[in-house]
């Protein structure tokens, strides 16, 4: 169980919202609310700490590096990485993007011999699931562009699960790239990890895991599930907006050549050529915002200190309440597993379509109440494709959220269809 008093912890959800109502914050899976531990973490910071970290030869550049270093340490130790396999980025979509954009720079002969591996040509193959999310996807039609290889995807069937049936067909020898997500943003259907890291395995792909919707939700150890690169965001985590993270095995890092160049992340600069250091300072060009890694490294002790076992029982509980009160409302369908049995593989959240009402309208009606949910595509236009609407309408839940919530939001959703006249 998740401490009872733990909504004391953030600040913002004891305030009201429209029409003086109290706040039900669904909307997590977009961005999460902050405990005090990851404020307090930020203002220290600039009030008793503030330098350049590693350049200054003062107390405070000391002090600053060190709270630097220690939530590498801390954000590492969440995952199960090593600290130097952790490479501070913008956000997820950064950390994706250094991934492509390496294999894109090795491609055109950067990192010479060392980053060999890494390039890619026609004939080569990049495999995406039809489940992703923006992040995940275009970084990948980009890479194969720059370097004229084809982009596969393993589809989904109608509840928004991979089809596996084909997996052998789709990734095969000429796959470079594996790149997936661990648990969907739309349907929250955790992906068969396992199955997917095995192929890859066998076939010498590297493996991509997108863990935006897991790392904040549910125990994540890196070595466990042996991937070879993870981008995380902090914003999602109950950390700071405008930082995130990517897990890569060391000695792959080590040979990935960067994509943002300049100072603090070389070794030898001449007029013709650069030489790069080890990872992760290769991938750290320019300032840091350190205040933000620093509120991300409070943000990986305070979920650690809950028990992710504990976050992922109690963000499973309330998922299962919205999914079984809203598979009760009539005009209302739900995207991804219906029923128990389907629904075990699903966290943290339930999206849905209102028959006859556009998404907007249906966030309207629940911002009315009080509660705010996410409307539109969530960034991830295929998967709505494929489930033949344009958008939907989603709950997401994070550690502060409640049964009452739970229920207030199937509350307000039962009404949306009276409301707008299209009642069955
Ligand atoms: N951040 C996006 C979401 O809300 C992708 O799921």
């Amino acid at each position: 169980m998740l401490p009872a008093n733990l909504r004391e912890d953030f600040p913002l959800l004891t305030r009201t919202v429209r029409n003086g109502k109290p706040l039900v914050y669904l909307d997590s899976g977009a961005t999460a609310q902050k405990p005090r531990v990851v404020l307090d973490a930020e203002r220290d910071f600039y009030e008793a700490h503030n330098a350049a970290v590693q350049r200054g030869a003062h107390l405070l550049a000391e002090e600053a590096t060190e709270l630097f270093e220690g939530a590498r340490a801390d954000v590492a130790a969440f995952v199960g990485a090593q600290a130097e396999e952790i490479v501070w980025t913008e956000n997820a979509t950064a950390a994706i993007n250094l991934v492509a954009s390496g294999m894109g720079n090795a491609s055109a002969g950067i990192g010479g011999d060392e980053s060999a591996r890494f390039r890619l040509g026609p004939g080569d193959e990049i495999c995406v699931t039809e489940t992703e999310h923006h992040a995940n996807l275009v970084p990948w039609q980009a890479l194969a562009t720059r370097t004229g290889a084809t982009l596969r995807w393993l589809p989904v069937d109608d509840e928004g699960r991979m089809i596996l049936d084909d997996l052998d067909q789709l990734v095969t020898e000429r796959t470079r790239v594996l790149a997936f997500t661990h648990v969907s943003n739309v349907t929250g259907l955790i992906s068969p990890v396992q199955t997917l890291v095995e192929r890859a395995k066998a076939v010498g792909a590297f493996t991509v895991l997108d863990g935006c919707q897991s790392v904040p939700h549910l125990p994540v150890d890196v070595r466990a599930l042996d991937i070879d690169f993870m981008a995380m965001s902090a914003h999602k985590m109950l950390g700071p907006t405008g930082i995130g993270a990517l897990y890569g095995r060391k000695e792959l890092l080590d040979a990935l050549p960067p994509s943002i160049f300049g100072g603090g992340a070389v070794k030898v600069v001449t007029m013709e050529e650069t030489s790069w250091q080890e990872a992760p300072m290769r991938f750290e060009a320019g300032s840091q915002p350190v205040a933000q890694i620093v509120g991300m490294g409070a943000a990986a002790r305070y979920l650690g200190g809950l028990g992710m076992a504990e976050v992922e029982a109690h963000e499973r509980h309330i998922a299962a309440i919205m999914r079984e009160g809203v598979a009760q409302i009539p005009g209302v369908r739900l995207l991804g597993p219906i029923g128990d049995e389907n629904a075990r593989d699903v966290i943290g959240l339930a999206t849905v379509v209102v028959d006859g009402v556009h998404p907007h309208d249906v966030g309207q009606v629940l911002d009315d109440a009080g509660i705010a949910v996410r409307v539109g595509h969530h960034c991830n236009q295929p998967l709505h494709r494929r489930f033949g609407v344009t958008g939907s309408t989603r709950a997401s839940a994070h550690v502060y959220t409640t049964e009452d919530d739970a229920r207030a939001f199937i509350e307000a959703l039962a009404t949306v269809p009276a409301f707008f006249g299209v009642s069955s």
